[in-house]
């Protein structure tokens, strides 16, 4: 038997893979210019990392976790999310003051696969550590929705809601838990388990959606200063002109979020797996991880998801290829070198192929144009064809760069 990938898991090759590249290419750059630095954590934290930062009620630490034992008898994860092992370098570094930081790569999660939904999947975010400024969710968010358009996800808008903190929560989690007790019988299994350990995740049930519809919502229980801030970041949303509607049941399936908690929604997936990114604030996560009280707010996006939902244009991969005949290889290889020394995107073929094979190659690899390099070498030329519109001139080896930039 042929070996395969695991389950729920992807080799991502050409040309496919230069979507992906295009998209971590402009996060890369989006993110730095909004100043966030670049941060590299662990893909594996000590396990108490996630079962206590993202929670123990929440559904990734109770069914989807890559647990496993390390031969030093540690219990470890393959991190779930980024946001738990971000706070924890944060506080092991010392633990203060801002910090913005990016950071992109592979998730792990025990899910049912399906499309947009895998095993190891990839994650691009943002944490914003050390203020509760409102100015600092509405600038994540902001960042989120100007990528996911600058990439071409169509019609995404932001769904938004407030979750309110430890001084407000428990008071609407009773009056919650006291709702659907009375309605207890209508809720599916899960669902009326779910009840009795973090009765909000309940909205979050797909099958109970039009139990809770008309359930009471953590905005109407919100204490003043979680109203003035959730206020804050609504009017400063609409200075940005970013999109966003309310979404009163929107709870997210993380236990670390207070107050500002959001999903970016995209037209092009099917109903289950709209959501292309999803954030919040997390205040209280720092200390539950054993550091000092520190704010912070963060989003992620799933990259495999916007892959989906981004136009199938395959992306010019090349500048130019140089082909050659009649044995000009080595006068093939110079000018191959001389165009990538100025920057162009270029390749050839290696060994000897018919012109036939090399142009070949040069349309499967989306090459916006061909230089030949023939008999015209002699006089100091080349042949130069566009691909897209099958044009062709003789141009002089000086002539090369103005030619490949000037259309
Ligand atoms: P999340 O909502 O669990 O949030 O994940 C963010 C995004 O990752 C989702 O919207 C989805 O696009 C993608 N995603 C999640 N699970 C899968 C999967 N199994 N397959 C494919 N894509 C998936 C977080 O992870 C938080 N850490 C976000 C955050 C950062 N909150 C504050 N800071």
């Amino acid at each position: 038997m042929s070996l395969r990938a695991p389950k729920g898991t992807d080799d991502i090759l050409p040309p496919v893979s230069r979507v992906w590249r295009r998209l971590l290419t402009t996060w890369e750059t989006m993110a730095e210019s909004y100043g966030y630095d670049l941060i590299m954590v662990p893909l594996f934290e000590q396990t108490e990392v996630f079962s206590r930062g993202v929670g123990e009620s929440s559904e990734v630490v109770q069914k989807q976790m890559y647990t496993f034992e390390d031969k030093g008898g540690r219990s470890l994860t393959l991190r779930p999310e980024g946001t738990a092992g971000v706070v924890r370098a944060y506080i092991q570094a010392g633990g203060q003051g801002i910090m913005k930081v990016s950071y992109s790569g592979p998730m792990f999660r025990y899910e049912r696969p399906q499309a947009g939904r895998r095993r190891q999947f990839y994650q691009v975010g943002l944490e914003y550590l050390g203020t509760s400024d409102p100015a600092s969710d509405v600038e994540i968010i902001e960042l989120g929705f100007r990528y996911l358009g600058a990439v071409g996800v169509p019609d995404v808008v932001v769904r938004l809601n407030s979750l309110g903190d430890p001084i407000c929560r428990p008071q609407y989690t009773e009056t919650l838990r006291e709702w659907l007790e009375d309605r207890r019988s209508l809720l599916c299994p899960d669902s009326q388990e779910t009840l009795d350990i973090n009765p909000m995740r309940v909205l979050d049930c797909k099958a109970c959606a039009d139990v809770v519809a008309e359930a009471p919502s953590p905005v109407d229980s919100l204490c003043s200063p979680c109203e003035e801030h959730f206020a804050e970041v609504q009017a400063q949303l609409e200075r940005a002109g970013v999109q966003y509607t309310l979404d009163p049941r929107l709870v997210r399936g993380l236990d670390y979020y207070t107050r500002t908690a959001f999903e970016y929604v995209g037209s092009a997936l099917d109903s289950a797996q709209t959501a292309v990114g999803g954030g919040g604030r997390y205040d209280g996560l720092a200390e539950v991880l054993g550091g000092p009280a520190t704010p912070g707010v963060g989003l992620a996006l799933g990259i495999d998801r916007i892959v989906l939902s981004v136009p199938d244009q395959p992306e010019p991969a090349l500048d130019v290829f140089v082909t050659n005949i009649d044995g000009r290889r080595e006068e093939a290889r110079g000018l191959l070198s001389d165009l990538r020394s100025k920057g162009f995107r270029a390749d050839r073929l290696p060994d000897q192929r018919s012109l036939k094979a090399q142009f070949k190659a040069a349309d499967r690899r989306d090459a916006q144009a061909v230089i030949v390099v023939g008999e015209e070498w002699e006089s100091g030329q080349v042949v130069a064809k566009r691909l897209d519109d099958g044009s062709q001139d003789v141009i002089a080896y000086e002539e090369i760069t103005t030619w490949l930039t000037s259309r």
